[in-house]
């Protein structure tokens, strides 16, 4: 197993080609690969720039299939604050794709039913090649909040108080819901590539939790390491928890 490979960028604005251009890798490399987007405003210029490449013709829409981590309960594609309505909105393309069925949203249901099958049609694409991720700054990686075993799929989840305070100003006036289904650790770990950004100075203890302390479910993330194939993006505030030299143990 190789440890995460670890880019400390001199800003959250230069990760947005390195992020285009796993992109552009994984398409060239897999035929109709699906592409797992993460929400949150890490990615948010990623996206934007995505929508522009596509657009513009530089990126073919017809050469991946979208999938993303996780939904709010009861919010409908359509419905502001949710995931599927935050990315269509960043990038206009998937919204297109998603009305050609080649962006498979997260059930906001959250049914077992509903849950399962969208587990079954992402195998049915192949598996997720290449897997966006932010962290959460308690640790989560999408809605896997602190405890949640490592043996996780696809499951309904209650938001960790940190977490709805942090989404706060995205549903205010309204109160942010309390419920989310997500995908589970071991859905993410069985992507072929993970690319994980975390940006910005509350971040850097999650990171550093992440990168070099144990691997625990008090940290989910730090479930990373057990994964091959691995790449985090993080700019200076965000790495400064991190220990010179240390590698993860
Ligand atoms: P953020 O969220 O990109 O808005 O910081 C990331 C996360 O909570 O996983």
């Amino acid at each position: 197993m190789s440890a995460p490979q670890v880019h400390i960028l001199p800003a959250a604005a230069d990760a947005v080609p390195l992020l285009l251009d796993e992109i552009r890798r994984t398409i060239a490399g897999t035929r109709l690969p699906l592409l797992g987007f993460a929400t949150g405003g890490t990615y948010t210029a990623m996206l934007v720039a995505l929508g522009a490449e596509l657009a513009a013709g530089r990126l073919d829409p017809k050469a991946f299939v979208a999938t993303h981590l996780d939904e709010y309960l009861g919010f409908a594609p359509d419905r502001r604050g949710g995931m599927v309505h935050e990315l269509c909105e960043a990038c206009p393309p998937l919204r297109d794709m998603l009305s050609r069925g080649t962006f498979l949203p997260v059930p906001h249901d959250g049914s077992d039913d509903g849950l399962r099958a969208h587990a079954a049609r992402l195998q049915r694409a192949g598996g997720v090649q290449l897997q966006f991720l932010g962290i959460g700054r308690n640790g989560h990686l999408a809605f896997n909040e602190p405890g949640t075993p490592f043996e996780s799929g696809f499951h309904v989840t209650r938001l960790a108080e940190t977490t709805r305070e942090d989404a706060r100003r995205r549903f205010a006036p309204e109160e942010p819901p309390h419920e989310a289904a997500t995908s589970g650790i071991d859905t993410i770990l069985q992507a072929r590539r993970l690319v994980l950004c975390a940006f910005g100075a509350n971040k850097a203890a999650a990171v550093r939790a992440m990168l070099q302390g144990p691997e625990t479910t008090t940290c989910p993330a730090s479930v990373l390491r057990r994964h091959a194939e691995v790449l985090v993006l993080l700019d200076r505030a965000a790495a400064a928890g991190l220990e010179a030299g240390a590698a993860a143990p």
